[in-house]
């Protein structure tokens, strides 16, 4: 069984993963740069990301019980995310295939979350709810790639929780803080519920609950409990149109937010109403990590995707339906 070696290094974590295709998952090693104050600075964390990936990566081979000999080839993920970040990772991918004389596997970071997300739930062709600090997507596979069927406008949902978790001296992470005084909340502020078309919005939704805290005209639980309500029922509609255009019947949330109980709730109910099965990715697996890129290159690798080492450039762009999925074209027409 060709094992596959994967680096994540696209924002805070700096990860290394060893798996198979079969989603057999033998180590995810991963190391999070957590910034002293305020969000993540790109050159602060690419530092840490460097400091530690000797570590993580000799971890990830006692882990896994395996040497980098016995490893068939190297995955990375090249996009999207923070330039600096990105190519610490990309660095370390390059070097262990030229020294190792293996093959170099591209792995979109997106597409990762999501296979990690199918992997984990069982589920076959989901509609995809991908939250995170840095992405907020509603996806699903579509004619041989991954369609977007809404986005953020703006920031992400993720973002959205830190920054208003840290303005009002939460700490981080946002999310559990946040929804742990929303559970408190009693009241249903009126709060900015921008939905445009499939896309979202929050930044307006930020700035009103951010001045409304500085009024000081609510308690703080009615302002988390009316923030979370808001923020999650836009990507919950958006979501069900998603599901209802595409006649789909399964509903999957991955991504760092994919750890909240409160929007896993709030998903489930909508798939029930439509007879849709739901689940969320195994905690473990929802934020950045290692495993994810090993295994989605393992399905890449097996598909014969790889990538000269002088083309691997990294892409902070690289946008999810810009992707090919060879390893799900074969089996789509039996799944959609
Ligand atoms: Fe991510």
């Amino acid at each position: 069984m060709p094992l596959v070696l994967g680096i994540e290094s696209t924002a805070h974590t700096f990860g290394v993963g060893i798996a198979s295709e079969k989603g057999e998952i033998l180590a995810n090693v991963n190391s999070v740069y957590r910034p002293i104050a305020g969000g993540i600075k790109p050159s602060e964390a690419a530092e840490h990301h460097s400091r530690v990936a000797p570590v993580v990566l000799r971890r990830a081979l006692e882990a896994a019980g395996v040497s980098l000999d016995s490893i068939d080839a190297i995955a990375v993920a090249l996009g999207p995310g923070l330039g600096p970040c990105l190519r610490v990772g990309a660095t370390l991918a390059r070097y262990l295939a030229s020294l190792l004389g293996k093959p170099l596997v591209p792995v979109n970071h997106a597409v990762a979350h999501i296979e990690i997300a199918r992997l984990s739930t069982g589920l076959k062709d989901p509609v995809v709810v991908y939250v995170a600090g840095g992405n907020t997507v509603i996806t699903t596979f579509v004619e041989g790639r991954y369609r977007v069927f809404g986005e953020t406008l703006d920031i992400a949902l993720g973002n959205l929780m830190d920054t208003f978790a840290r303005e009002v001296g939460l700490g981080f992470p946002g999310v559990p803080k946040v929804e742990e005084l929303a559970a408190r909340g009693k009241n249903l502020i009126p709060l900015p519920y921008s939905v445009k078309g499939q896309d979202v919005s929050y930044s307006g939704l930020l700035t009103a609950a951010l001045r409304l805290y500085r009024e000081k005209r609510y308690s703080l639980e009615d302002l988390c409990y009316s923030l979370v309500e808001t923020a999650y029922s836009m990507l919950v509609e958006v979501a069900e149109r998603a599901l209802a255009h595409t006649g789909k019947s399964e509903v999957v949330l991955t991504g760092g937010v994919a750890r909240s109980p409160v929007l896993s709730d709030k998903l489930a109910k909508m798939a029930r109403a439509r007879g849709a099965r739901f689940a969320a990715v195994d905690p473990e697996l929802a934020g950045d990590n290692g495993a994810m890129i090993a295994y989605t290159g393992a399905l890449a690798y097996a598909s014969g995707l790889t990538i000269p080492v002088e083309e691997s450039r990294v892409r902070p762009l690289w946008r999810l339906d810009e992707v090919e999925v060879p390893w799900r074209r074969q089996t789509s027409a039996a799944i959609t």
